[in-house]
C-alpha cells in the first residue's frame, strides 16, 4: 500500500487471528496462510477492515510462538514467508491492513542470537541478553536460568523460561553487571528489532502489535526509560515507514502513547478495571444487574484526559489469554457487550470466534504453553460439517480439539440467522462504520455509570447517545429529541425520553 500516514486506522475495525486455529487448508490439523487468504472474504463481509495475526515466525512453540526462534522466517506449518506476502497482498486488495506482532521481549532459547550469546568466548551476541557476571549472581529483578552452557553467569528471563529477556539495559544501573541502555549491547538489540521490522515493513504489512511493550527496560518502575526507547523507535518509523501502525500490549495508555504508539489495549491484568466488565464473579455486562462499570470509567477518563490527541485506547472482545466472552455471558449478553465494544473510541478488535459467541472449552490440557489460555484457542467453528469446517484432517491430530458441545455455534449457521450473535455484530459494525461519531477519535462523554451505563459520542458532524442496559431490569432515559439510529431488545422512545427493557441497548442520534 502507498499511505503516507497511519490515518487508516480512524476508522478500523481489526480482527484478530489465532493462526493456529483459524483455517487448516492442508489436513495436517493445524491453521495455514492459505485458510487466512480463504477466510478473508469473511472478515470482510463481517465488516472488519483489519487484522492482527498472532506470531507466525519460526518457533519451538513453547509459548505458541511468543519464543522467536527466527523473527524473519515464518513457520513452515503456516506456509512460507511468500505465503505471508500474498495475505498482506490479498488483503490489501481487499482494502484491508494487516498488523504482525512483534515479540521484543524476549527470544526463545533456540533463537541464534542466544545461542551464541551462551558461549564463553565473547562475540557480537554476548550481551544481547541480560547476564550477570558470575553464576553464582541472580538477575536482581526477574527470574533467571543458570548453569545452561560454560558462560559464566546467570541470564534473565522475560516469561516462561525458555524465553530469556533480550537486552535493552537498565534505566538506573547499579550493579557492575547492570548495562545502561545506551551501551553497545541495548543499542545494537534495538537496531537489530528495527532491522525485523524493517524487514516485515518492507514487505507489505502494516504495522506490529507489540509484545510486553513495557517491559523493555529494566528497574524502570515508572516506565520512563521504556517510554524513551519506543519513542526511538517512533522516530525510526516516522522517517522510513510512516504508515506503519503500532499497538501496545502495555495496558497503561498515559505511557504507552507518550512512547509513540498509536494504540493500547486494555487488558486482563494492569491497572484498567476491563474485567470488572466481562470476566469476574459479577461481570457488569449479566443480566443479574449486579456489576459495577464505575471503576472503570473512573480510571478510563483519567486515561483518556491524560491521552486526549495524542492517540487510542483499545477495549478488545477478549484475546488468546483470557477467557472467552462466552464463559461468562449469555448469547444476550455478549450482544449487549458489542453494543458496548462496537460503540466506544479507539479501534475495536475482535477476536476470532466472539463474533459467534464461541465458548470457552473447559477442561482441556494445555497446548503449547496455553495452559488456562488453551480453552480459548479452540479451532474456528466454520460450520456443522466435518471437524466443524475448520479443517479435514482425523479428528485427533486437530492442533486443540474442538468444543465438544453438540449446540456449538458456527459462523455459516449465523450468519443464515438474523438473530444471531454473528449478525448483530455484523450490524454493528457497519453501524460504525456508517456514522463518524462512533469512530476511533469521536469525542467520548460519560453521562452514567450504573445500569444502564450512558454516554454521548461526539465529532463534528454528528452527535449520538447510547445506552446500555445489560441488566433484566427495565431503565428509562432522560433526552430531548433524538432519532433512534439502532436498537437491541424492548426499545421506546418519546420525545423526552428512552425506556428499554431487560438486556437491552439504544443508539439515538441527537
Ligand atoms: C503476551 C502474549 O499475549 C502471551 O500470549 C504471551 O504468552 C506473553 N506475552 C509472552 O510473550
Amino acid at each position: 500500500m502507498s499511505e503516507k500516514n497511519h490515518s487508516w486506522l480512524d476508522n478500523a475495525v481489526f480482527y484478530e487471528i489465532y493462526p493456529q486455529s483459524f483455517r487448516d487448508t492442508n489436513a495436517d490439523g493445524i491453521g495455514d496462510f492459505n485458510g487466512i487468504i480463504e477466510k478473508l472474504d469473511y472478515i470482510k463481509e463481517l465488516g472488519c477492515n483489519a487484522i492482527w495475526i498472532n506470531p507466525c515466525f519460526l518457533s519451538p512453540f513453547g509459548d505458541a510462538g511468543y519464543d522467536v526462534q527466527d523473527y524473519c522466517t515464518v513457520a513452515p506449518r503456516y506456509g512460507t514467508n511468500e505465503d505471508l506476502v500474498r495475505v498482506f497482498d490479498e488483503a490489501h486488495k481487499r482494502g484491508m491492513h494487516v498488523i504482525l506482532d512483534l515479540v521484543p521481549g524476549h527470544t526463545s532459547v533456540e533463537h541464534r542470537w542466544f545461542k551464541e550469546s551462551m558461549k564463553p568466548e565473547k562475540n557480537e551476541y554476548t550481551d544481547r541478553y541480560i547476564w550477570t557476571d558470575s553464576i553464582w549472581e541472580s538477575v536482581d529483578c526477574l527470574p533467571c536460568l543458570r548453569g545452561i552452557s560454560q558462560r559464566d553467569g546467570s541470564v534473565a528471563l522475560n516469561f516462561f523460561s525458555t524465553q530469556p529477556a533480550l537486552n535493552y539495559g537498565y534505566y538506573k544501573p547499579s550493579l557492575p553487571w547492570h548495562q545502561a541502555m545506551t551501551d553497545a549491547g541495548p543499542l545494537a538489540t534495538r537496531e537489530a528489532i528495527k532491522d525485523v521490522m524493517r524487514f516485515w515493513l518492507k514487505a507489505g504489512c502494516d504495522g506490529f502489535r507489540v509484545d510486553m511493550a513495557g517491559s523493555l527496560v529494566k528497574n524502570d518502575p515508572d516506565g520512563e526509560g521504556t517510554i524513551e526507547l519506543w519513542q526511538d523507535f517512533r522516530r525510526f518509523l516516522d522517517e522510513e515507514f510512516p504508515h506503519a501502525a503500532m499497538v501496545s500490549e502495555w495496558g497503561e495508555p498515559d505511557k504507552s502513547l507518550r512512547g509513540g504508539f498509536h494504540m493500547d489495549f486494555l487488558l486482563h491484568f494492569g491497572p484498567s478495571h476491563y474485567n470488572d466488565l466481562f470476566r469476574c464473579d459479577e461481570p457488569y455486562f449479566s443480566k443479574r444487574g449486579k456489576g459495577s462499570t464505575e471503576e472503570f470509567i473512573a480510571k478510563y477518563k483519567e486515561n483518556y484526559e491524560k491521552t486526549d490527541g495524542k492517540g487510542l485506547i483499545c477495549i478488545p472482545s477478549g484475546n488468546h489469554d483470557m477467557d472467552r466472552l462466552a464463559r461468562r455471558l449469555d448469547t444476550d449478553e455478549i450482544k449487549v457487550a458489542f453494543a458496548f465494544l462496537l460503540t466506544m473510541p479507539g479501534a475495536p478488535f475482535i477476536y476470532y470466534g466472539d463474533e459467534i459467541g464461541m465458548n470457552y472449552v473447559e477442561g482441556l490440557t494445555s497446548v503449547e504453553g496455553g495452559y488456562g489460555r488453551t480453552g480459548s484457542r479452540s479451532p474456528m467453528q466454520w460450520s456443522k460439517g466435518l471437524n466443524a469446517g475448520f479443517s479435514s484432517a482425523t479428528a485427533d491430530k486437530l492442533y486443540i480439539p474442538l468444543d465438544p458441545s453438540t449446540d456449538r455455534p458456527d459462523a455459516e449457521s449465523q450468519m443464515a440467522d438474523e438473530c444471531s450473535v454473528y449478525s448483530e455484530t455484523k450490524r454493528l459494525i457497519a453501524l460504525r462504520m456508517a456514522n463518524p461519531a462512533l469512530q476511533s477519535n469521536a469525542k467520548i462523554e460519560w453521562i452514567r455509570n450504573d445500569y444502564p451505563t450512558v454516554y454521548l459520542r461526539e465529532c463534528s458532524e454528528q452527535k449520538i447517545l447510547i445506552v446500555i442496559n445489560p441488566s433484566a431490569q427495565p431503565c428509562e432515559v432522560q433526552h430531548i429529541g433524538g432519532k433512534l439510529l439502532y436498537s437491541i431488545g424492548e426499545v421506546k422512545m418519546s420525545e423526552t425520553a428512552t425506556s428499554l427493557g431487560g438486556c437491552a441497548a439504544a443508539i439515538i442520534e441527537l
